[in-house]
């Protein structure tokens, strides 16, 4: 399946969502960050912003929540009509239950890990999750270096997915999302260790023409034009 864009509105004009959202109706989903102050020391939006960015995006929305308690809350950005909710293992409960809530609810189940959480954790459950997001920053804010450490642990999920549809234990692979620091410089080698699907913040808001920036990811990342030299 072709590579995907996902930008976060993180880096967009909070005053101008609207807008912002419309710039990037090139992508493939659309990302938003959801914070709570406490499972990360940032404070974005929660429901009923969510619930009109659904209604106006011509792209399916990408839930990303950085916060505690998922359990309770992730089923009700399922009902505020995101495509996609991404808890975070690390906050979560019990993480098998909650995919199984989104999944039933209609929407891709997918959990998150953040750099220092180990892959093993969610390997022998990867038939419950449509994506699994290995995070390349520490989650909480745009604009950070790319952490080209986390390569291996893109590696390591890529491979057990690849066996499990070998040995049948998983009858569709889950998607693999990247988020933090994707970048022109640094799109290739996430997509050489496995990753499917790049979110990009400050790389597709901070440049002058955000569908030129979504054009360059997706060609960089296909391989359809030379990977630029990353100064990580
Ligand atoms: C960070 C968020 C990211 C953020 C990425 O915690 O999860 O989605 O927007 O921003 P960039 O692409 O600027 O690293
Ligand atoms: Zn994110």
């Amino acid at each position: 399946m072709a590579i995907q864009i996902a930008p976060s509105i993180l880096s967009a004009d909070f005053a101008n969502l609207e807008r912002d959202i419309a710039k990037v109706a090139t992508a493939d989903l659309l990302h938003v960050d959801v914070m709570d102050a406490h499972f990360v020391p940032n404070l974005t939006l929660g429901l009923p912003i969510v619930e009109r960015i659904a209604q106006v995006s011509a792209i399916p929305v990408d839930v990303h929540l950085m916060i505690e308690n998922p359990d309770h809350w992730a089923p009700r950005y399922a009902e505020a009509g995101a495509a996609s909710v991404t808890f975070h293992y690390e906050a979560a409960s019990d993480p098998v239950a909650i995919a199984r809530d989104l999944r039933a609810l209609g929407v891709r189940a997918s959990v998150a890990l953040k750099p220092g959480t180990d892959a093993a954790v969610i390997l022998d459950d990867l038939k419950e999750f449509d994506m699994v997001l290995v995070m390349t920053v520490e989650p909480g804010f745009g604009g950070q270096s790319f952490m080209a450490d986390m390569l291996p642990k893109i590696q390591s999920v890529r491979t057990a997915i690849q066996r499990g549809v070998e040995d049948g234990s998983l009858a569709v692979a889950p998607w693999i999302q990247v988020d933090g620091g994707i970048a022109p410089g640094t799109a290739r080698s996430v997509v050489e260790a496995g990753a499917d699907v790049l979110v990009a913040g400050s790389a597709v808001y901070g440049h002058g023409d955000p569908a030129e920036a979504i054009a360059r990811l997706r060609a960089i990342a296909s391989g359809d034009a030379p990977a630029e030299v990353s100064h990580h």
